[in-house]
């Protein structure tokens, strides 16, 4: 028996022939099902689960501790609640980088254990065995370049990437490689606009952007960050479209105050 679905669902074709269309792609994060099954149906075409995870979520300084089994939780979850985007999972530091071997073994137990739809790895040349090894067993791999924060030791700061010229040629040569190689699209954090517009201009696959300007093929942004959860972090490139922190500190202090006052549950909410 067939299933007919109503929802068409975004796949990587879809988002390469958007891009043909000059329609943007918007994209955000998510990590858990509630939130997810929001974000979905308001209509999102890429939902990433990030390893922004580790900040967000987790409490950590950096995007390095997190593991492949809690990414895989944190997947699985989004998978369950999603009917509409396309799902990314971040690979996460350490089960990648140097060993091509095992990148393709971790993607395999994203896409398997998850039901994920595709990977994002950061980095260009020094990733592409990975990258080649992965698409080959039919994994649809999306890049990162720019900013990325899996390498912060080595930048030493969340700063602006690729202002000089020498990291702007390798920026514009790795997101030709990737898309040789066959990447379907690439994140681009952090860079110049005018940079992030020519490489865009260059490019048929679709650019991702977060702080890369306006002429990216799309826009992605850390949920926590743009619902206002997250209120300390607040660089220039982020929107906030709600206030999230203190509708729920305010929800939270009238639950209390009322709790303390025999106020809740009253007549009607018992049994
Ligand atoms: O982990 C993440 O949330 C990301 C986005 C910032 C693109 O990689």
């Amino acid at each position: 028996m067939s299933v007919n679905r109503e929802v068409k669902r975004i796949t990587t074709h879809v988002l390469q022939a958007m891009k043909a269309k000059g329609e943007k792609i918007a994209m955000l994060t998510a990590y858990d099902f509630s939130l997810a099954g929001i974000i979905d149906a308001g209509g999102i075409d890429i939902i990433l689960v990030g390893d922004s995870a580790s900040n967000v979520i987790h409490g950590h300084e950096t995007t390095l501790p997190i593991t492949l089994d809690q990414m895989i939780d944190h997947a699985s979850a989004v998978v369950r609640a999603v009917s509409r985007a396309l799902v990314v999972v971040d690979l996460p530091f350490g089960s990648y980088q140097g060993n091509s071997k095992l990148a393709l073994e971790s993607a395999i137990r994203i896409m398997k254990e998850s039901g994920a739809h595709a990977v994002k790895l950061e980095g260009g040349a020094q990733v592409a065995d990975s990258i080649r090894r992965i698409l080959s067993a039919g994994i649809p791999v999306m890049g990162h370049l720019g900013l990325i924060p899996q390498s912060i030791y080595k930048f030493g700061t969340y700063a602006v990437r690729a202002k000089e010229d020498a990291e702007a040629v390798q920026l514009e040569e790795d997101a030709k490689l990737l898309q040789e190689l066959g990447c379907f699209g690439m994140v681009l954090e952090k860079i110049p606009a005018h940079l992030a517009k020519k490489v865009s201009e260059s490019l048929f696959i679709p650019t991702i952007g977060i702080g890369a300007g306006q002429d990216c093929d799309g826009q992605v942004l850390v949920t926590h960050d743009m619902l206002g959860i997250n209120k300390e972090f607040s660089p220039r490139f982020l929107r906030r479209y709600a206030d999230l922190y203190d509708t729920i500190k305010g929800a939270v202090e009238h639950y209390v105050k009322d709790v303390k006052a025999s106020d809740f549950p009253n007549d009607q909410e018992q049994y």
